[in-house]
Order: structure tokens, then sequence, then C-alpha cells
């Protein structure tokens, strides 16, 4: 017998408060709604503010130092040892066996790209660093794209729609909102641009783990997935590509993610934290 995801309850001896009114009708109504442990605690909140703070910084580093005939390896070498040296731990390192300590995804690779000796970063590139650290036991997660030299102006625009598509889907965040409502805001601006949204990996809930629940599709209908309330902390990451949305994983290390057609893919992320008014970015 399946299960049954246990119903939301006010806490024992308390009485209902206006969120517990609007999560326990929206769950009557047959919508998916958070259970408690996602939403984080003030003290949860400030130890994830902090992680973001140095993983801003790790990123601030990276694009500080990032070049032209630079290899990936080497943005590996730039995260794993600002972050230690900070007290941090970078996330990615032997999670779930990944090998290095940054995602480094150049052109068609969509996301989860292994730094490598080999891959040396060339004029007309575009790239995705995506870091996430740990500090104190705190998880924040984001990346950026840097363009190298100068982009064919397709490929330039690409990168610009998949940061509007992250702005735009921030801006439909509202607290009582629909993880539904941000991905199909964030499909319809990439359509719009001739471009499509990647189906196959999505945001996530973060902050005491590196991936929680709720997933965060960037697709999809208004008013579907995960009711979003104050308190809860997840990714926005929308993968944008210039071909067709189908990807395939390197079958050689199980990890590099592919566009099906090799066209290129661009990608922006933050962690947000929902409050009373909209979200908060943590990794600013
Ligand atoms: N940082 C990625 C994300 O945005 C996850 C990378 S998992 C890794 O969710 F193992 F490849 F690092
Ligand atoms: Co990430
Ligand atoms: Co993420």
């Amino acid at each position: 017998m399946k299960k049954q995801r246990r119903r939301w309850h006010s806490v024992a001896g308390e009485a209902l408060t206006e969120m517990d009114k609007v999560i326990m009708g929206w769950e009557n109504k047959g919508k998916l709604v958070p259970t408690r442990d996602l939403i984080k605690t003030p003290e949860q909140i400030e130890g994830i503010r902090k992680a973001g703070v140095l993983n801003t910084a790790v990123l601030d580093h990276v694009a500080a130092n990032i070049h032209e005939g630079m290899t990936t390896e080497e943005i590996n070498t730039l995260v794993h040892t600002y972050t230690v040296e900070h007290g941090g731990i970078p996330a990615p390192l032997n999670y779930e066996g990944f090998p290095k300590s940054v995602c480094t995804s150049i052109n068609e690779v969509v996301c989860h790209g292994i730094p490598s000796e080999d891959e040396e970063l060339m004029d007309g590139d575009i790239i995705n660093v995506d870091c996430t650290t740990i500090l104190d036991g705190y998880y924040a997660d984001a990346s950026r794209m840097f363009v190298i030299g100068k982009a064919e102006p397709r490929v330039q625009k690409l990168v610009d729609v998949a940061k509007e598509c992250l702005e735009i889907g921030m801006e439909v965040c509202k607290p009582y909102c629909f993880v539904g409502d941000i991905g199909n805001a964030i499909a319809k601006h990439a359509h719009k641009n001739g471009f499509t949204v990647v189906r196959d990996l999505c945001g996530h809930g973060v902050g005491n783990a590196f991936h929680e629940e709720p997933d965060i599709v960037h697709y999809g209908k208004k008013g579907t997935g995960m009711l979003l309330v104050p308190g809860m902390v997840f990714t926005i990451e929308p993968m944008v590509n210039m071909g067709v949305y189908d990807v395939f994983i390197d079958e050689e290390d199980g990890w590099t993610v592919v566009t099906e057609d090799e066209l290129p893919s661009a990608q922006w992320e933050h962690t947000f934290l929902m409050t009373e008014t909209g979200v908060e970015i943590l990794t600013h």
C-alpha cells in the first residue's frame, strides 16, 4: 500500500495560524502543500544566508579571474581553494560521486560539466559556473554565465534571455503562489525569443541539504506543483536551449548533461528565501 503523506497539522497545543489555514485550504482542494520541515526556522535562515554570502564571494572570485586560455581545472582550483580558505566546503565534491568542487558547463553542455585539464576556454565560448557552498552545515547554490571574448549575437542573446528567465521567475514568485506559476512565466519568455526550456532537470529546495523538496520546474501550467509559503528556501535555475529542449547524459562520465542537438544552452541560478512579500535573493 502507498504510504500516505502526512497532512498539514497545527503545532500541538497551539492555535492555527493564518498560514496554517491557507495551507489546509489548498490541501483540501487537492493541491500539493509543503511539509513543515520545508519551512526554515530563523536560525536555519541565518545559516543559509551566511552560506549564501560565501557562495557569492566564490562566484565573484571566479568572475575576477576567469579568462580566455584557462582550463576548467583551474576554475575548479579557484573555487576549491577560496571556499576552503574561508571555512566552507564545496558541496559538489564527492556528492553522489561527483569528482570535482564545481560544475563547469561550456556551450552545448547544459549542466554538471566536470572540470578538466584538457578543456581550455576559447574566444566565443559561453560557460556556466555552478557553485554550491556548505558553511556550518548550511547550503547555498548559485550559478552564472561567463562569455569568453565575444560570442555570436544569437549566443549572447541566449545568455541574456536565460538571465531574464531567472528574473521573470523571481518576479512572479510571491507567497502562496505555486511552482507552476514560475515555470509558466519562464517558459513563455524563452519561447517568445525562439528558445526552449530543459524539462529533465529542475530547481529544488535547498538549505539543510543540497537537494530538498520541492522540485522547481521551469515550464508548465499555473497553479500546478507545490504551494510556496514564507520561510521556504529554494533555487530557480532555468536552463534555456537554442534548439530542442531534449538532453542526454554523457555515457562515459555519467554526469555531463548535453543538448540532444548539441546547440548551446545557458543557465543562471540563485537561492531564494520566500518572505511575506516576495522572494529575497540569498546569493547576491
Ligand atoms: N549545483 C547543481 C544544482 O544546481 C547540482 C550539481 S550536483 C553535482 O542543483 F554533483 F554535479 F555537483
Ligand atoms: Co547549482
Ligand atoms: Co541548484
